[in-house]
């Protein structure tokens, strides 16, 4: 049987939760990092005999939970794994207006929370398995507003486009490198892949806190209350499931920034 390792962020609720619950099949080792707990899923995954652990930790210590993350890769088996996925979903809004409404503390923990721990965790990652024979997969769920500016979202776009940005350029070092490994070892190929994806507009609690936002800060609300009410959003279930679709593909990483609509 295949054996697989997944480590997800943010997998308490939302997207994250539905993402775990799928990735829940035999062969799979995974890690799960949110301040809250899953409800569910510890049953879910000794009914489907996955080992689980399910740390309870805030993202906003970004350094202290990537070292430990680093650390437990390392105590692995690396032989042992044929594919490793590492899904930093987490991302949080904090307050929804302008950026002066925000305290600094508030401003500093979406940033670490959205960027600071994808990079870090991402970094960890890659370090503690750079010498896995594993398929290396980073996924990073992104946002439509990293890409086009929206008024009361500043710094959650600013972190999505800091994650997109980060996303391309990790590719092309995992390019250079494979280039230096094909030269060095006659062809064995160890680059790991990433992309830094948006998910399309999911029924989550994110989406409830836009629409229950202060419309004077936020001029776009009424166009997320239009969505709600057209049912135009996707269930946390079926985006869940169409994401791994498109995690699985053969050519993931093939666009390093991409947008599941496209797809
Ligand atoms: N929903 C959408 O329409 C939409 C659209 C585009 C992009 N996205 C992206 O999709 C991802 C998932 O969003 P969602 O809609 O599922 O949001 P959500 O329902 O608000 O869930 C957010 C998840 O992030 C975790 N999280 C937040 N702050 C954290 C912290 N300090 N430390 C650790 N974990 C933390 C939460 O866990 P705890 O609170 O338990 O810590 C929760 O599991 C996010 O990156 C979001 O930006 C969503």
């Amino acid at each position: 049987m295949s054996q697989r390792l997944v480590i997800i962020t943010g997998s308490s609720r939302g997207l994250g939760a539905a993402l775990a619950e799928q990735l829940l099949a035999p062969g799979t080792v995974m890690l799960c990092l949110s301040r809250g707990r899953h409800p569910t899923l510890s049953a879910q995954a000794a009914a489907a005999q996955v080992p689980l652990e399910e740390w309870p930790r805030d993202l906003a210590h970004s350094i202290e939970v990537a070292d430990e993350v680093e650390a437990w890769l390392r105590a692995l088996d690396a032989q042992r794994f044929d594919e490793a996925l590492l899904i930093n979903n987490a991302g949080v809004i904090s307050t929804v207006g302008p950026s002066d409404g925000s305290t600094s503390a508030e401003l500093a923990s979406t940033l670490r929370v959205g960027l600071e721990a994808t990079i870090l965790l991402t970094a960890a990652f890659l370090r503690a398995t750079g010498g896995w024979r594993a398929d290396r997969r980073v996924l990073n769920i992104s946002s439509g507003l990293g890409r086009r500016a929206m008024a009361g979202s500043a710094v959650y776009g600013a972190a999505k486009a800091g994650m997109d940005h980060y996303s391309r350029a990790v590719a092309l070092d995992e390019a250079h490198r494979q280039a230096g490994s094909v030269e060095h070892s006659g062809g064995r190929s160890r680059a790991a892949r990433i992309v830094s994806l948006a998910p399309g507009v999911i029924d989550t609690g994110m989406q409830a806190q836009l629409r229950a936002s202060d419309s004077a800060g936020f001029p776009s609300k009424a166009l997320f209350e239009q969505q709600h009410a057209q049912a135009l959003l996707a269930s946390a279930e079926d985006a869940a499931a169409r994401i791994l679709a498109y995690l699985a593909r053969d050519d993931f990483g093939s666009h390093p920034v991409d947008d599941i609509r496209r797809s």
